[in-house]
């Protein structure tokens, strides 16, 4: 059986968890759940880091001991985990007897093995980093991280013989490329090792300057440092050296972590194990920065985003969604809840949440609600098919190496797919030419493509996901779900179950307010006012949000039976059928160039009748001497998107 052991970063305890934490949780989480439904069994670990001089500062200034302290903020980070629907197997933390149990095991056994020596160091160290930077690493003399001055400090300590290692390492990297990904970081690490000798590791602190940390198993005057502590829990947890978790799930370890620790996870930890004749993890998947208007969110910085503010305001799911949509993995990212904002609405309330809605409800009108058996099937059938091939193809391989942005660009390609299959199978017509068999197949390619991009959304969006499938009538069971079937099996969505009668999981969302410009509310001079004589009387903000306002896809025009120069317009303007609009277009328009326009239709205008014609809105243009201009947005966007 495959397995997939996933680890994130333990978090200092040293402040609140934030949206990078938050992230990078979410991030395991999903490749937990991927690896789960790809038939994988999978382990996931998460935890806090809790020893060294940062927490011992932060318990100070807090006025509390370091035990105090990490005990509460440790449960900080552990109750973030239910909040964001995390599902790991384990949390460890770094003061539990387990881990320190561990740690000194192989600080021994490599003290042993000669790799640990005593010697005097002096070098530039950062409170910040917990770490001495050489004088080349330094930034006009500051932490390139931190930008304040490192104190010298000079003192007796233990090493670790890293420097021996290099040559093995580089070795290792060259013959396993994908060890350390994307290969942006791959090519860092290369050329930092490439440049220069390796500085061998002081992994110590006098005892007389902290006492906060796990006491070195060879000399009680010290204790470990912070790093080579640390790095240990990835293999404590597993119950190293002779638990069963240890031998299944350590040769398929996967470590996450962002940009900010790649040096400690890419030389000192594969360094230490080959050290302790330990096995390389399998990949080291690095992430790129959150950011907040161009800086690195951070809690030293202070602008940071809460990830639990968000998710109250927006819904987790849909949070979620946008965290692993926005972000190119290994690229930093800007964060904005405007940018939120438009990745719901477009992607989940118009082309997913608008599917969903209209295929339920299609169902109930056409089929009180029961899944019809396919039958007559055409070459549109067989096309959509293809398209799900291949979107679920692309969303399985590049989640796989952590592309988790473009994986669910391959997807939508499906969602999108099946909304212009509504459009072009035109299910309103076939049920009022009461044509059943090519009815009922179209339904069930509609609801049997819902089923997969719901299974392959569970990753994602695990809620929202089980709320989808509870739609379509299916209890969800991770055992019996196989992804990677998907792309082969067609048709295990039963005929004859009944599915929802409505969905409604992602609505429409407003945008932030944004500060309302005084200035813009001044009145019209007196001259100007004069000279526009269409001008009618200003408006209040809140009368013009009573409109609705949709560009929608003209799907058919014909002329009025009874007036020379109306038209009768049906757009899909993204609701379960087209709707009619009688427009006074004759005379610019043939009914047959109309069709696969765009057009701005306002849909909330009461339906009236139109020389007994039904007009169900109005579709709105702009005319001129020469003749008329239909209203259009610039690009294509999907039938029913809101203008505002
Ligand atoms: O470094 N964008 O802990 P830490 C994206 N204890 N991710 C971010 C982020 C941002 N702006 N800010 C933080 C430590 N992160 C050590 C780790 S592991 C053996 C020891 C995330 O609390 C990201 O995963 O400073 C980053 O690597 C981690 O938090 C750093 O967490
Ligand atoms: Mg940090």
């Amino acid at each position: 059986m495959e397995r997939f052991y996933i680890t994130t970063p333990i978090y200092y305890v040293n402040a609140k968890p934030h949206l990078g934490h938050a992230y990078t949780t979410t991030v395991a989480d999903t490749m937990a759940r991927f690896h789960t439904l790809m038939g994988a069994d999978t382990y996931f670990l998460t935890g806090t880091d809790e020893h060294g001089d940062k927490i011992v500062q932060a318990a100070e200034s807090n006025g509390q001991t370091p035990k105090e302290y990490v005990d509460v903020i440790s449960k900080l980070f552990q109750g973030l985990l239910p909040d964001m629907n995390i599902s790991n197997d384990d949390f460890i933390r770094t003061t539990e007897p387990r881990h320190v149990k561990v740690v000194q095991e192989i600080l021994q056994k490599v003290y042993d093995a000669g790799d640990i020596y005593f010697g005097e160091y002096g070098g530039h160290y950062c409170f910040g980093c917990e770490r001495f930077y050489t004088e080349k690493e330094l930034v006009d003399g500051l932490c390139p991280d931190h930008q304040t001055k490192p104190e010298y400090i000079a003192e007796k300590n233990y090493f670790f013989k890293m420097s021996k290692y290099k040559d093995w390492l580089l070795d290792h990297i060259e013959k396993h490329p994908d060890f350390i990904r994307p290969e942006q970081y791959k090519n860092e690490v290369v050329s930092l090792l490439e440049s220069g000798e390796l500085e061998d590791l002081c992994i110590s602190r006098p005892k007389s300057r902290l006492t906060w940390g796990i006491e070195l198993p060879f000399d009680a005057d010290y204790v470990t440092y912070v790093w080579f502590d640390a790095l240990i829990n990835y293999v404590a947890a597993l119950g190293y050296p002779d638990g069963d978790k240890f031998k299944k799930y350590w040769p398929a370890a996967n470590h996450l972590v962002a940009k900010d620790i790649l040096k400690p996870h890419a030389v000192f930890w594969p360094t230490m194990l080959k050290a302790a004749g330990i096995e390389p993890y399998q990949h080291l998947n690095v992430h790129g920065y959150w950011l907040v208007e161009d800086t690195k969110m951070s809690k030293s910085i202070g602008n940071v985003i809460e990830p639990l503010a968000m998710k109250d305001a927006y819904g987790l799911d849909a949070f979620r969604y946008f965290l692993l949509r926005e972000m190119s993995f290994g690229q930093d990212s800007s964060f904005s809840e405007k940018a939120l904002v438009g990745r719901l609405n477009a992607d989940l309330a118009n082309d997913l949440g608008n599917l969903f809605n209209r295929t339920l409800s299609m169902t109930h009108k056409y089929f009180d609600g029961i899944i019809p058996q396919p039958d007559v099937e055409e070459i549109v059938d067989a096309e959509i098919k293809k398209v799900g091939q291949g979107a679920m193809k692309s969303f399985q391989r590049n989640y796989a190496e952590f592309k988790f942005s473009r994986g669910l660009e391959g997807l939508w390609e499906l969602v999108r797919g099946l909304n212009k299959y509504v459009d072009a199978t035109a299910p309103w017509t076939l049920y009022k030419e009461k044509n059943t068999a090519r009815l009922s197949t179209v339904i069930y390619v509609l609801l049997e493509n819902m089923r997969k991009i719901a299974v392959h959304l569970w990753p994602v969006m695990p809620g929202a996901s089980e709320q989808m499938l509870e739609q379509l009538g299916i209890a969800f069971d991770a055992q019996k779900i196989n992804l990677s079937k998907e792309l082969d099996v067609w048709g295990l969505l039963e005929s004859g179950s009944v599915v929802a009668q409505s969905s409604n999981l992602f609505p429409r969302v407003d945008p932030p307010e944004e500060a309302s410009p005084k200035k813009m509310e001044k009145k019209p001079k007196k001259s100007e006012k004069a000279d526009r004589t269409d001008a009618v009387a200003a408006i209040e903000f809140e009368d013009f949000q009573k409109l609705d306002l949709r560009v929608g896809t003209v799907m058919e025009a014909e002329k009025h039976p009874e007036a020379d120069r109306l038209l009768l317009v049906r757009v899909d303007t993204g609701d379960d059928e087209p709707r009619q609009v009688v427009a006074g277009l004759a005379d610019f328009y043939a009914p047959d160039d109309l069709v696969g326009k765009q057009v701005v239709v306002v849909v909330n205008l009461k339906p009236r009748k139109l020389r007994k014609q039904l007009s169900q809105g109005m579709i709105l243009a702009v005319k001129t001497k020469d003749g008329m201009q239909l209203l259009t947005a610039s690009g294509e966007v999907p039938a029913g998107s809101k203008v505002s």
